[in-house]
């Protein structure tokens, strides 16, 4: 059986509806299991401020415009735990009942110990009890504004609560699995300090390296094999250790929660700059949290953490595609739980869904009237969304596919440079180039004397995204941009033309409904797309 039809026998079939949601792994490559089948996170992320039910509306209004299949929305800890032992869950009860009338899945957020580094969504009654509740201190022993990772009463408090969570989520969702994933914390680590200073932690900070962390993390300037965090990291030693510290606490949280409820969990980090090299800390990024640089210690303590996620908020493109490629690795898929919500960050779905990522999510998806700008766009309307609903309508009805396809390692895709360049990219038997701003009949080169370029390319915003399903065959979807094949590898010199290039949809049972043929004009110049983004389904050979 070809993956294609594999992959539409099992959505016909609705195989594994009675399985939870779990990651997979093959040859270094990672999957979403949903109901027993890859499944990738069309994902939207609402506001901070939209995890209640009357805020729910004006998500749900966003999600249909983005065409997602699945919603990352926040659970507080203050909400859901205002007096000491008391749980409410009916805000959990009533965002999963509308989801599914919605047919759209739940990635829930525990916002507790750590919200954007803060405390701000404790409850009151942990908010200023800071004998029971420790904040980190600095190097004169004054507290801070963080909650420190040494606090064991902080621990065993939001792992109780998130253990309630789990419990209640068993209980109404155990056998739908509406809620697929679940994120511990929101972007950990301290800004403006390396560590806590603390008693507890000045202590742990002499102690010995733990094993597995020197096994997951090699020390940037190589120091001694074994022995305190200082002797084996250098100066890198702080930043390491605050690192060991968070992870380990999340570890906590995250294994109590499975063990009651055994959903794939994940870690989102503010960014550090992946394109400077790489150095010790400098009050330059949040010391602690899951920078792509300390993914090893990540992997060390908190092994029941599936994944660290990048929150890209930086639009440079060489920033974002060397971001993706420090956070796809063999021991962590490629998940973007939060992408600005800018327009020109649309483009980057063609790039991140192409690596094979289990998924992609604008923040900011929810007409809450709020604008994140200028981290994210200026809108609060369906102008907003309407990029992002663009390519997520294109690639939903075939998503179970696609995600095959990528744990299949089939995938590929190009986001448009700021630098405007065309981007090759080679396969089994054939390369392809993706170039932009380009007009749609003839070669630029014929036409030197034309100086303007297509309306609506004034900034980038073309992408591309190709499985390769079969030896001579390929799913191509793409906006502002074309794509040319040429023989390499065993076809490296021959010459080649397209069989045919289909241009349809996959219908929800997976099968491909061919709309039109291309040829002549559609074909002579490479393959054109333009602001719509639009499915093909080509078929190459060589003579
Ligand atoms: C990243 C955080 O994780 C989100 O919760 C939100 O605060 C955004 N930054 C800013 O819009």
């Amino acid at each position: 059986m070809t993956s294609l039809a594999l992959a539409a026998a099992l959505v016909a079939a609705g195989a594994g509806a009675a399985e939870l949601p779990r990651m997979a792994q093959k040859d270094g490559r990672h999957a979403l299991l949903v109901d027993g089948a890859p499944f990738t996170m069309l994902a939207a992320q609402a506001h901070n401020s939209s995890n209640y039910v009357a805020a729910l509306p004006k998500v749900w209004a966003a999600v249909a415009d983005a065409n997602a299949n699945t919603l990352e929305i926040p659970v507080a800890w203050e909400q859901v735990e205002p007096t000491e032992g008391k749980f409410d869950f009916s805000y959990v009860d009533t965002l999963v009942a509308q989801a599914r009338e919605r047919n759209v899945r739940l990635v829930l957020l525990w916002f507790g110990t750590w919200k954007n580094t803060g405390p701000s969504y404790v409850p009151e009654w942990v908010k200023f009890n800071n004998a029971r509740f420790p904040r980190m201190v600095d190097e004169g022993g004054k507290p801070i504004y963080c909650l420190s990772p040494h606090g064991t009463e902080t621990l065993k408090a939001d792992r109780k609560a998130f253990v309630e969570l789990m419990k209640h989520l068993k209980k109404i969702d155990g056998d739908k699995h509406t809620v697929i994933m679940v994120q511990v914390q929101n972007e950990v680590g301290t800004y403006g300090w390396a560590r806590d200073y603390g008693a507890a932690a000045q202590a742990a900070f002499n102690q010995p390296v733990p094993a597995e962390v020197l096994k997951l993390q090699k020390a940037p300037v190589p120091g001694a094999a074994r022995g305190t965090w200082k002797q084996v990291y250098g100066d890198y030693a702080e930043q390491y250790f605050h690192t060991w510290a968070i992870a380990s606490y999340i570890e906590e949280i995250a294994k109590a929660g499975r063990a009651v409820y055994d959903l794939p969990m994940f870690v989102n980090n503010a960014l550090r700059d992946a394109v400077e090299p790489l150095a010790p800390w400098k009050k330059n990024f949040a010391s602690g949290g899951p920078t792509y640089d300390v993914i090893g210690i990540y992997k060390a303590a908190a092994p029941h953490i599936d994944v660290a996620g990048p929150d890209i908020y930086e639009p440079a493109s060489n920033k974002v595609t060397a971001t993706l490629d420090k956070f796809k690795r063999p021991d962590n898929a490629l998940f973007v739980p939060e992408i600005g919500n800018a327009a020109g960050y649309a483009r980057y779905a063609y790039a991140v869904l192409g690596r094979g990522a289990i998924g992609f999510a604008p923040f900011g998806i929810d007409y809450a009237d709020y604008s994140n700008f200028p981290l994210g766009a200026k809108a609060t309307d369906r102008t907003m969304v309407e990029p992002f609903g663009t390519v997520f309508g294109v690639f939903r009805p075939m998503m179970r596919q696609w995600a095959q396809w990528a744990y299949d390692g089939r995938t590929h895709g190009v986001a448009e440079g700021d630098d405007r360049a065309p981007q090759s990219f080679t396969m089994r038997g054939w390369k392809a180039t993706v170039s932009f701003r380009e007009w749609q009949f003839g070669e630029a080169k014929y036409f030197s004397h034309i100086q303007d370029r297509p309306a609506g390319t004034e900034t980038p915003n073309g992408g591309v995204a190709v499985a390769q399903i079969g030896d001579n065959e390929f799913i191509v979807v793409g906006q502002r941009a074309r794509i040319k094949f040429e023989g390499a590898g065993a076809n490296d010199g021959k010459p080649s033309m397209y069989a045919r290039v289909e241009e349809g949809q996959f219908d929800y049972k997976g099968r491909w409904v061919m709309e039109r043929n291309w040829n002549g004009d559609q074909t002579d110049y490479g393959l054109n797309f333009m602001a719509r983004p639009t499915v093909l389904r080509v078929k190459l050979g060589t003579y």
